[in-house]
């Protein structure tokens, strides 16, 4: 299993930069993609970030063999960005991060993007199984796991205090069966 997260790579036609490769420009606009309200709503953290704790993030992936954050491109159109942390070499599996570019409203970006992830977490890193947590709420999300053949797996109830109320997080996974 390669395990070298910090690499860019060519995947479905998709170009996908690893966050530490980026210029101090493209890292910039990657904060204000995160920043964006229809973003920044169905994270953990919902706070703004500021540019100092966003380049301290980028820093602290270089020698990371656990987390690995990209920057996905088609052709010249900047379609979101990917994630796989918590990634365990031992166990074969990973848990995977997605937000689209919230400035592009092109349909059908989210299955690319995931397209790309499943690939590189099965073909390149050899992973069995990958995981998620989201927002009950987030129906947009789940819409898009199930259809790309995640199984809702568990869930934590009240999980997350947000906006004055819980909310309860949905586990979901998808096993690679060819391994
Ligand atoms: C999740 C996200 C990456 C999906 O990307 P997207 O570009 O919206 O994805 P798509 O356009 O491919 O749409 C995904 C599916 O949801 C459906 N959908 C759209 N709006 C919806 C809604 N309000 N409720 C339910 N389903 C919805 C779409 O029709 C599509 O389903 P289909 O493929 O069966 O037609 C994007 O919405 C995003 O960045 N959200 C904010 C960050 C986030 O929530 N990340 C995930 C955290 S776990």
């Amino acid at each position: 299993m390669n395990a070298s997260l910090q690499g860019d790579f060519k995947i479905n036609g998709l170009s996908l930069r690893s966050f530490v490769n980026l210029s101090p420009l493209e890292a910039e606009e990657v904060r204000r993609w995160r920043n964006h309200p229809e973003i920044r709503r169905f994270m953990y953290n919902d706070r703004e970030i500021d540019s100092i704790e966003h380049i301290q993030f980028i820093e602290s992936l270089r020698e990371s063999s656990h987390s690995g954050y990209w920057v996905v491109h088609e052709e010249n159109r900047p379609l979101g960005t990917l994630s796989l942390t918590r990634f365990n070499p031992l166990h074969h599996h990973a848990f995977l991060g997605i937000y689209a570019n919230p400035f592009d409203s092109t349909k059908g970006r989210g299955k690319r993007l995931m397209e790309a992830l499943l690939a590189l977490s099965f073909s390149h890193f050899g992973l069995h199984t990958l995981k998620l947590e989201v927002m009950e709420e987030n129906e947009r999300a789940i819409t898009l796991y199930e259809t790309m053949g995640f199984v809702r797996e568990g869930c934590w109830r009240d999980y997350i205090f947000k906006e004055g109320r819980y909310r309860s997080i949905l586990l979901m996974g998808i096993l690679n069966e060819t391994l």
